[in-house]
């Protein structure tokens, strides 16, 4: 059992109000909220220990060397990689993604395949797209279902001998689906296709076990799983890092540079060019503490206990649909009530203190699937509350009323 409570009073910013009203803050799908001790961590970098790393032989840049590779060991453990340096810091998911598409530029080739899920975000399609147009690579979809579920039986047919690539999120950001990427992994290394997973949504509620998945790449962001906005994580395994070509150049990533030749460094550094984020990377091993002395389990069981408690009061609302309704869910619901605009519901929600993402969820993709053109999207996270769920559900009966 969690001490919601108590949980709540780590994050000072749950205490504010937003137009006269106690914040309900749920869009936790776009960013997480920040947890006091790596608010504190931000603050104890800057105001006792700011130097640039792995360049200075002075005190302040040991110290700061010392937390920002501690980090990434950190890191390592949570995502239980089999080395530090296969855990790579970028500036977030999108950076991270396209870090690995920039690479595979020289790895791929005219006629290959990649395959992409029909469910992902665009900082999942778009990078992919570059890249086929850059080498005349196929792009293919794997389709999605109705209930916004990937069709696994459409994934195992279109899986063959020149598919080379394949990038699926592990959780939905529009609808909250769980990917069954066990499956996704087995099956592409079956054909020797690299797999990479968008991590983003998943990382706030699930641990992944990147050894045991055995997937090629796996890709999240800091800002939300409790830490700063502008870091990424991009782990690859040790043979594809060794094999994909450096992304930028400049200071950190070389080993000599002369104006005849440059050699670069080994990794992690090769794929980090100049001055990292290395605040942000010290209190993202803050907040993966913090996440975890909570502990993944509790939160997920929790989380789900929120979900389901949501989606029963919802469906009360009469003309409301729920996109994405697999059994495999995390705390997502995306919906709309009858023809009322998304935007028109996210307006007089923020009114009431309730946040919630309003749009296509950068997923334009589901929303034409399903012929709309966006959601209202609440997501939780574990410092919500059962309290909170009734106002809004409240809020979105008086906006409904207001706006039929
Ligand atoms: N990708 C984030 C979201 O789904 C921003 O809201």
């Amino acid at each position: 059992m969690l001490d919601i409570q108590k949980i709540r009073e780590d994050f000072p910013i749950l205490n504010r109000e937003v137009n006269g009203k106690p914040l309900v803050y749920f869009d936790n799908a776009a960013t997480s909220q920040t947890p006091q001790v790596v608010i504190d961590a931000i603050v104890d970098y800057y105001s006792n220990y700011n130097a640039n790393i792995h360049r200075g032989v002075h005190s302040l840049s040991q110290e700061a060397t010392d937390a920002y590779e501690k980090a990434r060991i950190k890191i390592q453990k949570h995502f239980n990689a089999a080395h530090p340096y296969e855990i790579i810091l970028t500036s977030g998911t999108t950076d991270s993604i396209n870090l690995v598409a920039s690479g595979f530029e020289s790895l791929i080739q005219k006629g290959d395949e990649i395959l992409v899920s029909a469910l992902e975000h665009h900082s999942n399609i778009v990078p992919w797209q570059m890249l086929s147009e850059k080498t005349g690579a196929i792009l293919n979809v794997i389709p999605m279902t109705q209930s916004g579920e990937l069709d696994m039986d459409a994934f195992a047919k279109a899986v063959n001998s020149t598919t080379k690539l394949v990038f699926v999120n592990h959780v939905s950001n529009a609808l909250g689906t769980i990917n069954d990427i066990e499956t996704i992994i087995t099956t592409a290394h079956s054909v020797n296709a690299a797999v990479l997973i968008d991590g983003a949504q998943a990382t706030p509620h699930i641990k992944p076990d990147l050894q045991d998945l055995d997937v090629d790449f796996y890709v999240c962001s800091a800002h939300k799983i409790c830490g700063p906005t502008g870091v990424g994580i991009l782990y690859g395994k040790k043979e594809w890092l060794e094999k994909l070509p450096p992304y930028q150049g400049g200071g950190e990533m070389i080993e000599t540079v002369t104006f005849e030749k440059t050699t670069y460094a080994g990794l992690p550094h090769k794929f980090e060019a100049g001055t990292p984020n290395i605040c942000g990377g010290i209190a993202t091993g803050v907040g993966l503490d913090y996440m975890n002395s909570i502990g993944f389990d509790a939160i997920a069981t929790y989380e789900n206990e929120l979900l389901n408690y949501a989606t029963q009061k919802l469906l009360k609302i009469q003309g409301l649909t729920i996109y994405g309704i697999s059994q495999h869910k995390t705390a997502v619901i995306s919906f709309n009530v009858g023809a009322i605009h998304p935007y028109d519901i996210g307006t007089i929600l923020d009114k009431l203190g309730i946040a919630v993402r309003t749009g296509h969820h950068c997923a334009q993709p589901i929303m034409d699937f399903y012929s709309i053109p966006g959601t209202v999207r609440a997501s939780f996270s574990f410092y919500n509350t059962k309290e909170e769920i009734d106002v809004f559900v409240n809020g979105l009966e008086r906006a409904v009323m207001m706006l039929s």
